[in-house]
């Protein structure tokens, strides 16, 4: 089973942060990092996963009506009178673009399925491009379309693909439907096909685990059952407890 940190290291750091994202590039066997993408008002790829910066930061409104200094300004609550501030998606790459040409794969999921975010695929592809890390990113999304058009724009297909739905079903429909993806990312309650059927895919699945600052429940996920149902990847909160 290979484990990616969703978010980072998501459940003893404030998710999709650099500390996040630092915690988890120096676990050992860690397959890589998944975070979300978004656009500010004026064009700039952050790092966010809601829509809306009042869960995370100490803002209000959605983050597509803040400027990029705007919500910089913005702080993340990261304990012990100490904060972060929403990164920029550049500044991810910076941080991260040495442990990713040893091997560490980042999965960029385009948040894109409520604004669509006329633009978002051609900059993450073109600023990819300018790290020359093409064959360590997986570009995933829940809108079938704009992973239909990362995979035109993306030069040779060497970065891979991947489909997000809440049920492996749906995924699979999407992708047959003609986006065309790599790989499959479901819920992990979503696996409702006989493992045979999906063998033959990459099947990433997804979790509604704990974040920070919640407190950690203590429980275990048996990876061997979630094998056996087809799953070949998880990504999760707490990637060090199973590492
Ligand atoms: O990419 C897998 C997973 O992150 C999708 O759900 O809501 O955590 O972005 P969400
Ligand atoms: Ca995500």
């Amino acid at each position: 089973m290979e484990i990616w940190a969703h978010r980072g290291c998501s459940q003893m750091y404030p998710e999709n942060t650099l500390t996040a994202f630092n915690k988890a590039a120096v676990l050992k066997g860690l397959a890589g990092i998944e975070l979300d993408i978004q656009l500010t008002r004026d064009g700039h790829m952050v790092v966010c996963h809601d829509e809306d910066v009042s869960r995370t930061t100490d803002g209000i409104g959605r983050l597509c009506d803040h400027t990029l200094a705007e919500l910089k300004k913005l702080k993340i609550d990261a304990g012990d009178g100490k904060y972060e501030r929403i990164p920029e998606m550049a500044e991810v790459l910076d941080l991260l673009k040495d442990k990713m040409q040893n091997g560490l794969r980042l999965n960029i999921e385009l948040k894109n399925s409520i604004i669509p975010y006329e633009g978002m695929e051609e900059k993450i592809v073109s600023l990819i491009e300018r790290y020359n890390l093409q064959d360590k990113v997986v570009y995933s999304s829940f809108y079938a379309r704009s992973i239909e058009k990362i995979r035109k724009i993306c030069p040779g297909g060497v970065s891979e693909t991947a489909i997000l739905d809440n049920k492996v079903s749906d995924c699979l429909y999407k992708l047959k439907g003609g986006c065309g993806a790599d790989a499959l990312h479901p819920y992990w309650r979503g696996m409702d096909l006989p493992a045979e059927e999906i063998r033959r895919y990459t099947v990433r699945a997804y979790f509604s685990g704990h974040l920070y600052p919640e407190k950690p429940t203590g429980t275990k996920l048996d990876l061997t059952a979630l094998e056996q149902k087809g799953i070949t990847d998880v990504f999760l909160n707490e990637p060090e407890r199973y590492l």
